[in-house]
């Protein structure tokens, strides 16, 4: 198995055992580890790591290590690490509950960055040099070439910018995964920037392999172990009736002739009503979608599946342990339909505007102008990040924002007087819905945009309070351009921390 997987002679001479490559990385270093939504993370040297960590914690000599990546991983990385408090910074996006934990007890920093900057954010110095690079692959050719595995995310920039590699080769990805993935090597600080040459989801612009000079690599571990593979879900009511306003619209949209009968490239961000929506599209009447994405969850591969969706493009998989599996023993089939990308080309800017992406993703409140909050809990405790969602939202043909208009059982509305925190401004939000009803907000001055949202998307139980809180904010301030009660605009926050609900 070993030889299979590690073809290069001189890389199987660096075969280690991953408390020896754990020992490669020094107290205090940054690291750059692979992994995107719990796929093709490393599962062994970190284990080691966070091992280490506490026996140093125990002797006195604790230490910690700075771990940027691609996206969320899984307990074998954020978890066991956090759990040892062996994190000093995170980025750029997480949803592990033990880090959360310790990043809103103070005792872990975090820095929520847009996916698709880490690369250059990297690239200019900002984060500080990157000492080590993780990366999982699947796999190493003859002549060194590295075969990712399921996810890319930022192991390009990582293996370019550190000074050291950590390989780990695991056996439990599917070989098959040669020639799916396509790492782009044009990227480069402006002034030098070209335009990316990619003009449709599927286009293949680079090489299927990750490229490192064999002196770089310090160390190869390998591994048989299981991608973080969440058990799918059925979408409950509130998502199958927020999926279906949406693709009421989509239909609607075609029939005026703004969107083609094959809608545009979709983005979907994951979860229960992403889901939703996807089965949704499976039952509907568009054929040949395709998808410019960030991560490829089961709705989607059933879409691929059932030739609905023709193509798409991510960074990432994130499935359930049955689609990993049927990944995993058909890679081959999907190759020519799939592409897994470089995150800052999955969710480039510029593609994503060339493209006309149809953005959809989650979010934890919105408010009565548009203003919409993704990541944090009563303005100040973390969710999980912003992730993709402002590269797709700020850039998409049309960005949908999508929630339950309740949270907590009914305890917090998601449609608020004034959002408690900013991830995308009313600028970027063209569409909101809700299991209420979809509010069309493209082309509308604030006061139109109010209207909608609150007889659209509240719930029947705080619409009268929203309403009241808008009449009064026109009262106060009329003639003004965004009414609002100014003392009063978090009150409904206020409520909920002293009372445990929203409700007056
Ligand atoms: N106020 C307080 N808590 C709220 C809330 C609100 N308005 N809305 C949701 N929550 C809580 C839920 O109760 C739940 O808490 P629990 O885990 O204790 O039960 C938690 O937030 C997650 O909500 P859930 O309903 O499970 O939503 P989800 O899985 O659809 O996730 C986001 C919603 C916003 C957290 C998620 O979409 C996200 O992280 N988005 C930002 C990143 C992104 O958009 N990525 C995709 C880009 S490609």
């Amino acid at each position: 198995m070993g030889k299979m997987r590690v073809a290069s002679a001189e890389l199987r001479r660096k075969v280690v055992p991953a408390d020896a490559a754990a020992a490669l990385i020094p107290a205090g270093a940054n690291v750059g580890m692979s992994g995107f939504t719990g796929a093709g993370y490393p599962k062994a040297v970190p284990l080691a790591l966070a091992r280490r960590i506490s026996e140093a914690t125990a002797a006195g000599t604790p230490f910690r290590v700075s771990v940027w990546t691609g996206a969320s991983t899984a307990p074998e990385l954020d978890g066991a690490l956090a759990e040892a408090d062996g994190i000093e910074l995170r980025l750029p996006y997480q949803s592990d509950p033990v880090s959360r934990r310790k990043i809103n007890a103070g005792l872990m920093e975090y820095i929520d960055v847009h996916l698709s900057h880490v690369a250059q954010l990297v690239w200019e110095g900002f984060l500080g040099h990157l000492d080590v690079a993780l990366v999982e692959v699947s796999g190493i050719t003859e002549d060194g070439r590295l075969v990712p595995s399921s996810s890319v995310g930022n192991n390009k920039t990582w293996i370019d910018q550190a000074e050291r590699v950590i390989v780990e080769v695991n056996s439990w990805q599917s070989t098959e995964l040669e020639g799916l993935h396509d790492i782009y090597y044009g990227t480069a600080l402006p002034p030098h920037r070209v335009p990316i040459p990619l003009a449709r989801p599927g286009d293949r612009i680079g090489t299927p392999y990750l490229v490192c000079p064999p002196e770089k690599i310090a160390a190869v571990v390998e591994t048989d172990r299981p991608d973080r593979n969440s058990p799918f879900t059925e979408p409950d009511d509130a998502s199958r009736r927020i999926a279906g306003h949406l693709l009421e619209f989509l239909e609607h949209e075609v029939a005026r002739g703004r969107l083609p009968a094959n809608l545009l490239p979709l983005q979907s961000g994951v979860g229960n009503v992403a889901n939703a929506v996807l089965n949704g599209l499976g039952a509907g009447p568009f054929e040949n979608l395709t998808a410019y994405t960030e991560v490829i969850q089961d709705g989607m591969l059933g879409l691929l599946r059932s030739g609905t969706l023709s193509v798409a493009s991510a960074t990432a998989f994130s499935l359930s342990p049955v689609a990993a599996e049927e990944i995993n023993a058909n890679a081959a089939a999907y190759r020519d339909r799939i592409v897994l990308r470089p995150q800052e080309i999955s969710n480039h800017p510029e593609v994503v505007r060339r493209l006309g992406v149809l953005a959809m993703n989650g979010i934890i409140e919105a408010d009565l102008y548009g203003n919409i909050n993704s990541t944090h809990l009563m303005g100040s405790q973390i969710q999980n990040g912003i992730g993709g969602s402002g590269d797709f939202a700020r850039n998409a043909y049309i960005s949908f924002f999508l929630t339950p208009s309740t949270a907590k059982a009914g305890a917090i509305s998601s449609i608020v007087p004034m959002v408690s925190h900013v991830d995308h401004t009313e600028h970027d939000v063209h569409v909101l819905v809700t299991e209420q009803g979809l509010a069309d907000l493209r082309g509308l001055a604030p006061r139109r945009r109010a209207r909608q949202i609150i007889d659209r998307c509240a719930h029947p139980d705080y619409r009268p309070l929203l309403e009241d809180y808008h009449q009064r904010a026109l009262a106060e301030s009329p003639g003004k351009h965004t009414p609002h009660l100014i003392g009063e605009a978090l009150g409904w926050h206020e409520r909920y921390l002293a009372t445990g609900s929203m409700r007056a």
